[in-house]
């Protein structure tokens, strides 16, 4: 098979991080593959690696951000940008990041991230504490919902003797990315999973009490959305049941509104068959019994009104346990905050599901309400961790999951 790299013009930018050092290694092993690279080096990267450096490993030109008529007269950042087949920010740090996100140009690099067309890549490498900070969360959600990739961080020792995600993917691990978006032409617009069907439930659901009061929780259907999202970006076809958000609909899918459990199950209904369905909506347990036609009024003297609860359909367990046209893949959740991984095994059996995402929401975490999630993925092979990712990140993971269950149930039809 053809190398994938093969004549691919990549434009690395290189900010500042002690990570600088690996994007050297990344570059090596680019132009192995017949990539060419063409590096930009910001101020602070100019602090860890030297344009000597990389102008020899590139063997081109090293653009920086000193103001040199030659490199940036006219459109020239626009031109370096039209030149490359994939823009690679390595290290990303959390600086560049964040300028990335409001759209600021204040040098080369940015100006030039702010001007391409081109699919861009970032390998964020920073402290553990800068990376969770609300901050970065912040605008790594917004790059993502920009169309931004991202490869890592990972979770590991750091050079400022801390230990957690933060640490730049390793360069075998940013060329599989860049191999990955290539070959499966992900970035450039084909899609892996055309023609694939997916349901996903997400939200809460709003249960009511009169016509003015529901029941309800505190689910903000992020971690659906996303889902959906990544899923409609490789391709499928994504039919969204929701409860109430504040959310958007993400673009190419197909959103269907609900309140009540009832709703989600009867639109569920009507959107199957589907080849996968995942259930990430947070769906109430009970819903009151009778659902008052007329307001429950506070009359002076009367008796407080108590609720009587039933239990609500379970969407999951129902669609799970179909007789015919039963999904190839159900994917159910599982928040829990003690003894995760048992508790996810038995709710996989008892609701009949193939695969369960166990979120470790205990508080210790921090999950709960944040951006950043812990996954844990059991199937009957086995359970895969996840270090602590941003929603949107574990979305992109289970989406890619996914499409390696269909490319290996394919080869073996
Ligand atoms: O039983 P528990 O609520 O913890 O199970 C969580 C999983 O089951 C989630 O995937 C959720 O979407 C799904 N579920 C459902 N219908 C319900 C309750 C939960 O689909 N009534």
């Amino acid at each position: 098979m053809a190398d994938a790299l093969q004549n691919r013009r990549i434009l690395l930018i290189i900010s500042g991080g002690i990570a600088a050092y690996k994007s050297l290694e990344l570059i090596r092993r680019l132009r192995d593959h017949g990539a060419s690279v063409r590096a930009v080096l910001t101020e602070a990267g100019s602090k860890f690696v030297t344009p000597l450096t990389l102008a020899t490993l590139t063997g081109d030109k090293v653009y920086t951000d000193l103001f040199d008529l030659t490199d940036t007269a006219a459109i020239g950042h626009i031109e370096l940008s039209r030149d490359a087949d994939l823009v690679v920010v390595a290290p990303a740090s959390a600086d560049i990041l964040a300028k990335m996100s409001a759209g600021l140009g204040g040098d080369l690099a940015t100006t030039l991230l702010l001007a391409t067309d081109k699919p861009v890549l970032v390998a964020p490498a920073m402290n553990v504490r800068m990376w969770t900070h609300r901050a970065t969360q912040r605008n790594v959600e917004q790059l993502m919902a920009d169309g931004i990739h991202f490869v890592g961080p990972n979770d590991g020792d750091m050079a400022c003797g801390e230990f957690g995600p933060g640490r730049m993917a390793e360069p075998a691990e940013i060329l599989a990315a860049i191999t990955q978006h290539f070959s499966e032409n992900e970035f450039s617009g084909a899609k892996p999973l055309a023609g694939v069907h997916v349901l996903v439930t997400s939200g809460p659901t709003h249960e009511p009490i009169d016509p003015v009061r529901y029941l309800a929780n505190r689910s903000s259907g992020k971690q659906g959305h996303a889902i959906a999202t990544a899923l409609a970006r490789m391709g499928a076809n994504v039919t969204l049941v929701s409860g109430p958000t504040n959310l958007t609909a993400p673009a190419g899918v197909t959103l269907k509104r609900v309140e009540t459990a009832r709703d989600m199950l009867a639109a569920c209904q009507a959107a199957l068959p589907a080849q996968v369905v995942i259930c990430a909506a947070a769906v109430a347990d009970w819903r009151v019994d009778v659902d008052a036609t007329q307001k429950i009024k506070k009359e002076a003297g009367a008796a407080t009104p108590s609720l009587t609860l039933v239990e609500n359909p379970d969407i999951l367990a129902t669609i799970s346990k179909l007789k015919t046209n039963r999904p190839d893949l159900v994917i159910g959740f599982a928040a829990e905050t003690e003894k995760v991984i048992e508790h996810a095994i038995a709710k996989r059996l008892r609701k009949g599901c193939d695969w369960i995402v166990a979120n470790d929401v205990s508080p210790e975490t921090g999950v709960m309400g944040g951006d950043l999630n812990t996954v844990h993925l059991i199937s009957a092979d086995g359970q895969e961790d996840w270090p602590l990712l941003p929603k949107q990140a574990v979305a992109e993971r289970l989406a890619r999951s996914v499409l390696t269950y269909i490319q290996n149930k394919k080869s073996k039809a």
